[in-house]
């Protein structure tokens, strides 16, 4: 099938939207992508025709979203090839996802004295939840650093494990230098000394075709939102020794086997990690996001946004004083900068009110920053519904912020 972008864009109505009198052009994907109609409609036809809670009733309704909600499970277990659906685990988000195994793989495997392996380029949510665990713990952080370009320097882990390394954590793609990170290579390490491995696809899921099983990660984590899908919904892919293995992280309804004062016992994996009424209707979201992506084909999605990033850099490259930061061999479609020493929020803020939206800032990675001295950066993230003329558009807007603030 042919990409057709005109088609696809009539899929997301929000792109016709205007603001400040204005069809707005919208470059934050990466913070959170648009819905294609198909994703509201799936989401429309729980709260008006199933709302029944799964897992808990003998009535239709219930069953109806049982049946559609452990669909989706399957279907990310073949979105990401994972070995079986047990090890597919719904959170709320990426954040939620590694927390949890923050938590419950370090009440099983982290002890006093232990290390913890994470990058420099790490988002905040796969920095901090592990600094929460090694305080509570006794453990330390090692910090595998990349270089200015970006480039994650795995040459560098083997002298940073040690006896006492008990899991790695790293991104697939930085949310701030667009890198690309060789994390097969980063595995590859760390399974020789038998330490697991999670991946952040929080970045990642949405360009690139995700293989757990090729890639051979101990854990995988993402978000619905930046896929497409509802907000308030993620997944956490386990293989099942380490599942099996680690104890709940929030206790209530549906994770529990038996239950009594005298002792509680727990559910089997994926239920033992979703107690509660689960987030359904987004989990249900998510499925149609993914039925979307594999209708339009994964390859045409990432050479097209691809391109487009490639267009975008080369487009960006003629501003005076632009300044990159993320210039590997392998970069996906953000792109982080700065022109001369003028403030990102600055030229942020000008953007928003020519109708462009990118984020400015930290973009919650405060190490990345520190590694360049800087404050912030612009940084243009973009999806497949993205256009070179919406690019050409924002670049001439972007000259003229510049030349107003310099
Ligand atoms: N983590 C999201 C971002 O980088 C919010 O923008």
């Amino acid at each position: 099938m042919k990409f057709d972008i005109k088609a696809i864009r009539k899929d997301f109505p929000i792109l016709e939207r205007e603001v400040y009198g204005k069809r707005y052009i919208y470059f934050d994907n990466a913070a959170t992508a648009f819905k294609p109609l198909q994703v509201l409609k799936a989401v429309e036809k729980i709260y008006t025709q199933f709302n029944g809670n799964p897992h808990r009733g003998a009535h239709y309704m219930s069953n109806q979203t049982t049946v559609e909600f452990e669909a989706v499970r399957d279907k990310v277990q073949q979105f990401i090839n994972a070995p079986s659906r047990e090890e597919i685990i719904f959170t709320k988000g990426t954040t939620e996802s590694i927390n949890l195994v923050a938590y419950s793989f370090s009440e099983a495997f982290i002890h006093e004295g232990d290390e913890v392996i994470v990058s420099e380029m790490e988002h905040h949510a796969n920095i901090v939840p592990w600094q929460i665990v090694c305080e509570r713990k006794k453990a330390t952080i090692k910090v595998i650093p990349f270089d200015d370009s970006g480039r994650l320097m795995v040459e560098k882990l083997p002298e940073l494990i040690s006896e006492k390394t008990k899991i790695i954590a790293v991104t697939l793609v930085s949310n701030v230098l667009g890198a690309i990170n060789p994390v097969e290579e980063v595995i590859a390490i760390a399974h020789e000394k038998n330490i697991p491995v999670l991946i952040d696809g929080a970045q990642a899921v949405q360009h690139i075709a995700i293989d757990v099983q090729k890639m051979d990660c101990d854990f995988f984590v993402f978000s619905g939102h930046k896929l497409y899908g509802p907000t308030g919904v993620g997944c956490l892919y386990g293989k099942r020794q380490w599942l099996d293995a680690m104890p709940p992280f929030l206790g209530g309804g549906e994770m529990i086997e038996k239950v009594s004062f005298s002792g509680t016992t727990f559910n089997v994996i994926p239920y033992k990690f979703e107690a509660g009424t689960p987030n359904f209707t987004e989990v249900i979201g998510l499925g149609a996001a993914i039925d979307y992506l594999n209708s339009i084909g994964f390859d045409k999605i990432f050479h097209y946004e691809q391109e487009l990033a490639d267009y975008a850099r080369m487009k960006l490259d003629t501003i005076d004083g632009i300044r990159f930061f993320g210039q590997t061999s392998h970069q996906s479609n953000v792109i982080s900068f700065i022109v001369n020493s003028i403030h990102p929020y600055d030229m942020g803020m000008f953007l928003d009110k020519m109708s462009f939206a990118v984020r400015t800032g930290h973009h919650c990675a405060e190490p990345v920053m520190d590694h360049f001295k800087i404050p912030g950066t612009v940084r243009v993230s973009l999806a497949f519904y993205n256009t070179r003329d919406e690019i050409d558009r924002f670049v001439d807007a972007l000259k003229k912020v510049v030349a107003m603030l310099s």
